[in-house]
């Protein structure tokens, strides 16, 4: 399966922390914060990855992740203009992809627990057109939050909702294919002007194409300075409890 990891954006949630520099490059504990979804990927099995980078200092994370070596991940990059969004995005990587299943991970999200080599095998050998993993959240209306039926199946998301109908969310991880380019090009952007990946997910829920999983471990995204600091204290409790390996260096620096 390959994998795309999504560094762009302007991230004003974390100015000023951001004015001058790419939130991915953003410390979280020991490590870069895209280091986090560049081993969530390279854990799953993923050997070949796009990097989407945007924003500030785009020539710093090509500088910092090089050609991926170090990883186990062999990294190319594209470069997003604007902050279209994430299934804007995803649409860069389509050349690339060709046409086999793949992973996309957005650049500051943190998982710390399970793997998801299995889940991962599960959906490319499996029925769906799309997929994505569920956590329960104290504040789902920061995020796309899944709508349930009785039976808990999901029939609907809606990106960031005033009143949120649950506090499920769809982490920033999706299992694709290449079908889903299809999709992206004929969505039209949301009230915010972006091209919506929750919106992507939609798309598979009627006929029942779209996969989904309840993440088991730790999750959270680094894009608000709460955020942040949680995804440090996750970094740090892994590490003393000694589940965390050292962060590789690049050679040469
Ligand atoms: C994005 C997605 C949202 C998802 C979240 C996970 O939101 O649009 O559906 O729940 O990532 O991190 P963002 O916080 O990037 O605006």
């Amino acid at each position: 399966m390959k994998g795309i990891v999504l560094a762009g954006g302007t991230a004003t949630r974390l100015f000023p922390l951001t004015i001058v520099t790419n939130k991915h490059l953003l410390p979280i504990y020991d490590r870069p914060m895209i280091y986090y979804p560049i081993e969530t990927l390279a854990s799953m099995g993923v050997r070949e990855a796009m990097v989407i980078v945007g924003g500030k200092s785009v020539g710093d994370v090509v500088e910092l992740l090089g050609d991926g070596a170090h990883f186990g991940i062999q990294l190319t990059y594209r470069y997003q203009e604007g902050a279209k969004g994430i299934a804007h995005a995803i649409g860069l990587a389509r050349d690339f992809v060709g046409d086999e299943a793949f992973c996309c991970i957005l650049g500051d999200n943190i998982l710390r627990g399970p793997g998801l080599a299995d889940v991962a095998r599960e959906f490319e050998s499996g029925p769906h057109g799309a997929g994505t993993l569920l956590y329960r959240v104290p504040d789902p209306e920061r995020f796309g939050v899944a709508e349930l039926d009785e039976s808990g199946r999901v029939i609907g998301f809606e990106e960031k909702p005033q009143h949120p109908k649950s506090d499920l969310i769809p982490i920033g991880v999706y299992f694709l294919r290449p079908d889903a380019f299809g999709v992206i090009e004929h969505l039209a952007p949301s009230g915010r002007g972006e091209f919506e990946i929750t919106d992507v997910l939609n798309h598979y829920i009627p006929d029942r194409r779209l996969f989904t999983r309840i993440y088991e471990g730790h999750w959270t995204d680094a894009g608000t300075v709460p955020s942040l600091l949680r995804a440090a204290e996750l970094a740090r409790d892994d590490d003393l409890a000694g589940r965390l390996a050292p962060p590789v260096v690049r050679p040469g620096g």
